[in-house]
């Protein structure tokens, strides 16, 4: 039996598709546990690029098992419409299954999502899916569940019910809205195709984990996006991190084996909020276009930096990260110098761990360790052997720095740009 994790070590975008994509030749079921639509993991295969936000990435292995965990929150229209996505390009859908106790997202929590972002003093740039409303209608005890995607009755009932409150309060703010009748129309179709996949996922996962499957957990965004643990407020809506993996689909801790932390190279992040080891000069747009770095989901440019270690060690701890998947090593190839943020130094004092308020995090300047770069290109290298020596001690250096060991490096964006450590 092998069941393993996979987070995001930083503020997302660490190339997660990737490397589920990689780590499924051997799984038998991947599993989403939280998140929604903002995520955008893009795996490429041969010549080919797909962006998944709602399936897990094992939908491109034939026979692996793709469940969407209870505590995701899925757009079933965006659901819907990803599935006939991927189902025309001849990937096998009968490979999906969406738990009963998920909740959804309607068009209602979309508007009151962009209605948060006008009326916020600091906007948090959120992705505009209504991922942070359809969490707190969860909270709040009035969520709908995909079990209710079955019942086209009780869905109606308690979809209009929604609505009207949702409408009110768009009406006291000239938010347009909703047209509740052409809306569950819009619902009830996405259901029909939808609820065949509705099961009670809980056992499905612990069904496999007694049978001795291997199960990979996909983990969205990242560990510094963490509702608890992230830089709050300007953080998503659920736990990111490893232990979310457990609550999010009902599977208990001490199952779980490794947990692998990909780990960007140096560091990206998108939307607002603080980010110390920012670059604004021309080494930042450097690995911005080399990096590609564009959201996969918004398409909005990524703000880029240099690896932060102070946020990325904290990360790890609060994850368990035992393995590190390094992506993205060849973006620095063209770099005479490339730096390691090692410290934070805030109001005079140097400190090397992550603090929780945002302020202080706005004012931290970055101590700055550098390395010489490699000058070289990676995209061919296949073994670790085969690394230039500055490569491979920029690597050793960042894994000591985080505290975990390598497992996998990856040099470019396809399958086999890839190795194993
Ligand atoms: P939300 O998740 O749409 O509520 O957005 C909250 C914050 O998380 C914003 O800063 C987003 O840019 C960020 N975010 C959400 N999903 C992702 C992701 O998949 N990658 C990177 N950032 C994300």
């Amino acid at each position: 039996m092998a069941v393993d994790v996979l987070v995001g070590t930083q503020w997302g975008d660490e190339g997660k598709g990737k490397l589920i994509d990689v780590l499924t030749k051997d799984v038998d079921m991947v599993v989403r546990f939280q998140g929604g639509n903002n995520a955008g993991h893009t795996v490429e295969i041969g010549d080919k690029r797909y962006v998944l936000h709602l399936i897990p990435s094992g939908i491109f292995r034939a026979g692996v098992k793709c469940v969407i965990g209870n505590g995701v929150v899925v757009d079933p229209i965006a659901l819907d419409e990803e599935m006939q996505n991927v189902k025309t390009q001849g990937f096998d859908i009968s490979q999906i299954e969406l738990s009963d106790r998920a909740h959804l997202i309607f068009e209602y929590h979309k508007r009151a999502d962009s209605l948060n972002e006008k009326g916020a003093k600091r906007k948090i740039g959120t992705t505009g899916r209504g991922i942070g409303p359809a969490y707190t209608d969860k909270m709040r005890r009035t969520g709908i569940r995909a079990i209710d995607l079955t019942n086209a009755e009780r869905l109606a009932e308690q979809f209009r019910s929604e609505c009207a409150r949702y409408n009110k309060i768009f009406a006291e703010y000239g938010v347009e809205e909703i047209d509740v009748e052409a809306q569950l129309a819009k619902v009830l179709d996405a259901a029909k195709r939808l609820a065949p996949h509705v099961a009670n996922s809980t056992y499905t996962v612990n069904k496999a984990i007694r049978a001795n499957k291997t199960v990979l957990f996909e983990g969205a965004q990242g560990g510094l996006l963490d509702i608890d643990h992230g830089t709050y407020p300007f953080v998503t809506s659920s736990n990111t991190i490893s232990g979310g993996a457990c609550t999010g689909s009902g599977v208990a801790p001490q199952h779980i084996r490794n947990v692998w932390g990909v780990l960007k190279t140096y560091t990206t992040r998108v939307g607002e909020g603080p980010f110390p080891s920012e670059l604004f000069d021309a080494d930042g747009e450097e690995l911005r276009r080399v990096g590609n770095e564009f959201g996969a989901t918004t398409g909005r440019p990524r703000r880029c930096g240099w690896f932060d270690a102070v946020a990325s060690h904290y990360s790890c701890m609060i994850n368990g990260v035992n393995l590190l998947a390094m992506t993205k090593l060849d973006v620095m190839d063209g770099f005479d110098k490339v730096a390691i943020c090692v410290g934070y130094e805030i109001d005079g004092k140097v400190t090397d761990e992550f603090p929780a308020a945002v302020s202080d995090l706005e004012k931290a300047k970055p101590v700055l360790e550098w390395h010489d770069g490699w000058k070289c290109s990676l995209s061919e290298v296949r073994s670790y052997d085969e690394l230039p020596e500055n490569a491979k001690r920029y690597l050793e250096r960042v894994a000591e720095l985080v505290d975990a060991k390598i497992g996998i490096v990856s040099v470019g964006p396809r399958r086999d740009q890839t190795f194993e450590v």
